[in-house]
């Protein structure tokens, strides 16, 4: 069981940050407190970030923020679960959004528009060394080009690098070649990429394509890929634009990462997943999470769609923009939503889970009813502007959730109101190493800046008794 040793790793480390609690000083903003599903409460754990995208712990328990723009900086983890000691380990203004670490904490990944770069990573200074370049001829330079490549060092399969790329445009018809490098997700060999860089487009192990812009790419408890897509925008069907509540947003299965099987196309640019099938016109069979052609001819069209290309394995309503999934250890997966554009009402701005059981999502291919919100924007009419924009994920080994918002440069913390984590342990928690344990969760004061006393929690280690004081 993989999970063993950082549950005796865990234990006395909860005993240590349990003594030195004491009281907390909540961060504020100006923004309405986040709605939480029953159970939840969420903080802010740091503010005044440029619009911090990608995040991931190191095996020290210190938090890696990309700050896009700016670089990656460093943070320990207070008692109050509160970011501080802030250092900029990597200053280079084109990293932007891209992070990742490899399983033994001592390779760094991250990228640009262009570029998958890796690091030596010292993780008791934080200091970086010997910057290498592995894969480049990733940039996309039109307007509306995707510029994110989001990366994966994978705990079940340590030897690869997976980079996804997006379209270079909404409807980049170029990726219907798999030759393009676009629309892509690949995998590389890291200890080969480090002799010698590659270029995307003509290497590496292509883990799925026909996938517009599948920003989140994560692995689950059981070494299976998974993967969020971005779908287009502005989508038409036969002439008439239907593009309010369709196309769907897809999380897509990539199987195990073991299997070295050829991997199929999701369907992009010829076609896209369902979402409200009433609202198409001639949808005649379609139902949620059927692909579907924008027009239809003799050789793109309903059922070539559905005979040719790998549907996605959940579909959410169009336009939220997922950006980044995580497995908890309960096997659950959480995914961020940044938030629409492309929609007279703003939708999405919120964090879900989507239950699992064995490996698959619970919920069939064709619910709309998979996405359970725990944290959300309580008036969607102030987004875009006035609402925090759910980026990166990551999950301490206490089992806290730890999410950027880009617009307003935080990160937030997620727990149980309990202050425990919102699961036991993480594929995440692998790599990440000793974060203060559960704290008791501060009582919820109205006014901002006030100090809030906290639990004080005295620990009779040597009579192994635990005694609560409020
Ligand atoms: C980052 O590097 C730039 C250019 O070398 C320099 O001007 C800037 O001060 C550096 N920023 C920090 C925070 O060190
Ligand atoms: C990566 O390349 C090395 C050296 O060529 C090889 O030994 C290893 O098996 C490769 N790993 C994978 C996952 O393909
Ligand atoms: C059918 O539509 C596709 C996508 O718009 C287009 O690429 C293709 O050329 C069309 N085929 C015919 C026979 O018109
Ligand atoms: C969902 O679709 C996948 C892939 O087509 C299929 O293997 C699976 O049986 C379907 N599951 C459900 C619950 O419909």
């Amino acid at each position: 069981m993989r999970w063993t040793a950082q549950v005796l790793f865990v234990a006395p480390l909860l005993a240590a940050s349990a003594l030195a609690q004491t009281s907390c000083t909540k961060l504020t903003n100006d923004l309405p407190a986040p709605s939480m599903a029953p159970g939840y409460i969420s903080d802010i754990a740091s503010r005044g970030l440029k619009y911090p995208r990608g995040i991931q712990w190191d095996t020290t328990g210190h938090l890696l923020v990309v700050d896009r723009g700016v670089g990656i900086f460093r943070f320990s983890v207070d008692s109050c679960l509160q970011l501080q000691d802030r250092r900029l380990i990597i200053n280079d203004t084109e990293l932007n959004h891209g992070i990742s670490m490899s399983p033994d904490g001592k390779t760094l990944f991250a990228t640009t528009n262009d570029v998958a770069y890796s690091w030596s990573y010292d993780p008791d200074t934080g200091d970086v060394d010997d910057r290498k370049t592995l894969v480049t001829g990733m940039a996309n330079t039109e307007e509306d080009g995707h510029v994110t490549r989001t990366l994966l060092s994978p705990i079940s399969k340590p030897d690869w690098l997976i980079i996804s790329v997006g379209s270079q445009s909404n409807i980049d018809v170029s990726t219907l070649s798999v030759n393009s490098g676009k629309a892509q997700i690949r995998a590389f060999n890291v200890s080969e990429v480090s002799k010698k860089p590659v270029v995307f487009h003509n290497s590496g192990f292509i883990l799925g394509w026909g996938l517009r812009n599948s920003v989140g790419i994560t692995e689950d408890n059981e070494a299976q890929l998974w993967s969020v897509e971005n779908s287009v925008d502005g989508v038409m069907r036969n002439g008439e634009e239907i593009h309010e509540n369709n196309p769907a947003e897809e999380l897509n299965f990539h199987g195990s990462l073991l299997d070295s099987s050829p991997r199929g196309n999701y369907g992009y640019p010829n076609c896209y997943a369902v979402w409200a099938a009433d609202e198409i016109p001639d949808h005649t069979g379609l139902q949620t999470g059927d692909q579907f052609a924008q027009v239809e001819n003799s050789t793109v069209n309903d059922i070539i769609c559905a005979e040719r290309y790998q549907p996605p394995r959940i579909s959410f309503h169009a336009h939220q923009a997922p950006l980044d999934i995580k497995f908890d250890g309960d096997g659950q997966a959480w995914i961020s939503f940044h938030g629409s554009w492309n929609r007279a009402e703003p939708i999405g701005y919120r964090v879900v889970t989507v239950a699992f059981a064995n490996g698959q999502p619970k919920e069939a291919n064709n619910s709309q009813s998979a996405a359970i919100e725990i944290m959300a924007n309580p008036d969607l009419s102030q987004c875009q502007t006035s609402c925090f924009r759910p980026a990166g994920l990551a999950f301490d080994t206490a089992g806290h959730l730890w999410m950027s918002s880009d617009a307003t440069g935080e990160i937030y913390v997620i727990r149980k109101d309990d202050g425990s984590g919102v699961a036991a342990f993480t594929s995440n928690a692998a790599v990440s190493g000793p974060t203060p344990g559960p704290t008791p969760s501060d009582k919820p004061s109205s006014a901002s800046g006030v100090v809030v006393s906290g639990w004080l929690v005295t620990v009779m280690v040597g009579l192994g008794m635990l005694v609560y004081m409020l």
